[in-house]
């Protein structure tokens, strides 16, 4: 079997990304399961504000979002992760029907399914294992549910480049159905010093993070990164409003990843994540334009972190 057989993962992106003239990763490779055990971590980093202050809006909030979401729902979510933020949902909801978790971290779906089995029995849990940002199909529910909530916090929506973030929460819309709700989580911080502290923790947690999509690709992508030779670094870009996560090449060298040869020069990045930090006009906007209607924003004290409420 030659080696783009072996493949456990589609190779296309990963290639041409690395061809491109701005050295570029999908973000979906930073989370084996390693990677996602350290996105874990960086959520307890002092200066991770994001999922401390989400958590606490969530808390504050969530009986009034329970209340317009009704009793008997289905809830999707892509990128489920450890689903911290999903069992306090869960909990607040009236006798919630159906839940799907999407994620491509295998391993961290699985345990976060079985967690909810035992956390909410009664509750349907299909687990769907794949890439959001292709389509997928929805599991068929064996339960009748009122209606769909689909749920995307974490900010993750800033991963998307703009005009993709629109038509994935115009599929999302679609996946979730007619008349279905959405609850999206997004930071509008465009402070740089406290972005810049949030993405690149002075415990080296995100850093370590950030390196180990070089250890993914070795054992995936039959690479041959050499970790001591990035760096991480974390950018803020005024322009764009966005953080963008880059790994440097401390010198001339060249990698393989299957058998294309990569040559990297001294100093150049690639980058491995796009955070960027949509303005509440710019969100709105983005939300209308992809088919949802927003029903109610709430803000965090320090006006970063938003929860919006929208309906299809
Ligand atoms: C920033 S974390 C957020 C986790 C959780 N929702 C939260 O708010 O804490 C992003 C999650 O999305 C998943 N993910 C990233 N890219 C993905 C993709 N293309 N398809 C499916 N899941 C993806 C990751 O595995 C991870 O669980």
């Amino acid at each position: 079997m030659n080696p783009a057989e072996q493949q456990e993962e589609p190779v296309c992106d990963v290639i041409s990304g690395l061809r491109a003239p701005i050295k570029t990763l999908p973000v979906r490779l930073l989370y084996d399961a390693r990677g996602a055990a350290l996105f874990e971590q960086i959520t307890a980093v002092e200066d991770y504000y994001l999922t401390r202050a989400e958590l606490a809006l969530l808390a504050a909030t969530l009986p009034q979002i329970a209340e317009r979401v009704g009793p008997n729902a289905r809830v999707i979510e892509p990128g489920s992760g450890a689903g911290r933020k999903t069992r306090m949902l869960l909990g607040a909801l009236a006798a919630p029907a159906t839940y799907v978790p999407i994620d491509v971290a295998e391993n961290q779906l699985a345990d976060t399914a079985t967690t909810l089995r035992d956390a909410f029995p009664g509750l349907e849990v299909l687990p769907v294992l794949g890439d959001y940002t292709s389509a997928l199909a929805m599991p068929t529910s064996a339960k009748q549910f009122a209606t769909t909530l689909a749920f995307f916090p974490g900010s993750t929506i800033g991963n998307f480049e703009p005009s993709e973030a629109k038509a994935f929460l115009a599929r999302l819309g679609q996946m979730a159905g007619p008349g279905s709700m959405l609850l999206l989580g997004a930071d509008a911080n465009a402070n740089r010093d406290e972005l810049l502290r949030a993405y690149d923790d002075s415990e080296g947690v995100t850093a370590e993070f950030d390196l180990n999509v070089l250890a993914h690709l070795n054992s995936a992508h039959g690479a041959s990164f050499e970790l001591d030779q990035f760096m991480h670094r974390a950018v803020w870009n005024a322009a764009k409003s966005r953080i963008e996560m880059h790994l440097v090449s401390k010198k001339n060298q060249t990698v393989t990843v299957w058998n294309e040869a990569v040559t990297f020069a001294r100093g150049e990045p690639i980058v491995t994540e796009h955070c960027y930090k949509h303005s509440p006009a710019a969100l709105e906007a983005m939300l209308r334009a992809s088919g949802w209607k927003v029903l109610e924003t709430f803000v965090d004290p320090d006006q970063r972190m938003r929860l919006w409420l929208a309906q299809r």
